[in-house]
């Protein structure tokens, strides 16, 4: 159930058989976002990356019987990366990726801890390459900080398309469980789509 890092170079071959386009999520929290995907697009895969122990156990709990997590098969079009997704990104091949999610990511608000923001500009090169040409980048936050960081990281580069964010979630986007707490919160999220230039 965990995507093996041996298949790296060729990542289709980790999931069942049929699969058509490559997904990643960075960051699923709970899981709510990445298994409703996969329920929606069954010939679609998806790479699931949480560094957090208690998500992957809230994904792997609306999955698997509770203390059969380690033995338990996933879904076929669903892999687990238990661990930083940037050092997956790092071994995908060239245009491996057809999605990208970014979903309410941690905003490291200081600005001296601003180098561990995922939208980073020495991130942008490898989500370019791993990225198709075409495809979409999703991001979103309710951090005024990182939508501020967000608008101005995006907008001073080339690699990507970056239309202005959507001030509702796009009705293809499923929900996440912190987009929900952030709206009972009053808080006002942005959703993104960038998209990778051919
Ligand atoms: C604020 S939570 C949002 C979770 C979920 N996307 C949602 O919207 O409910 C951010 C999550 O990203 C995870 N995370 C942060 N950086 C990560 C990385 N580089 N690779 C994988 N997971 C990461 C954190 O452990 C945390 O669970």
């Amino acid at each position: 159930m965990t995507f093996p890092v041996e298949q790296a170079a060729d990542p289709l071959a980790a999931f069942a058989p049929g699969m058509h386009r490559l997904w990643l999520e960075v960051g699923f929290g709970g899981g709510e976002h990445a298994l409703a995907q996969i329920a929606a697009h069954p010939d679609t895969a998806l790479i699931a990356c949480e560094v957090f122990d208690n998500g992957i156990c809230s994904l792997l709990s609306h999955l698997v019987p509770q203390d059969h997590e380690a033995t338990a098969k996933l879904p076929g079009n669903l892999r687990l990366w238990p661990d930083d997704a940037r050092t997956l990104l790092r071994r995908l091949p060239d245009s491996s990726l057809d999605r990208l999610f970014l979903l309410f990511p941690d905003p490291w608000p200081k600005s001296r801890h601003a180098k561990r923001r995922f939208v980073h500009p020495a991130l942008l090169p490898e989500l370019a390459r791993v990225l198709v040409p075409g495809a979409a980048w999703r991001v979103a936050t309710d951090d005024p900080i990182y939508q501020a960081w967000v608008t101005e990281v995006m907008g001073r580069q080339s690699l990507f398309e970056a239309p202005p964010p959507a001030a509702m979630r796009p009705s293809c986007w499923p929900p996440t469980r912190y987009e929900t707490k952030a709206l009972r919160a009053g808080r006002a999220p942005l959703y993104w789509t960038f998209v990778r230039r051919g």
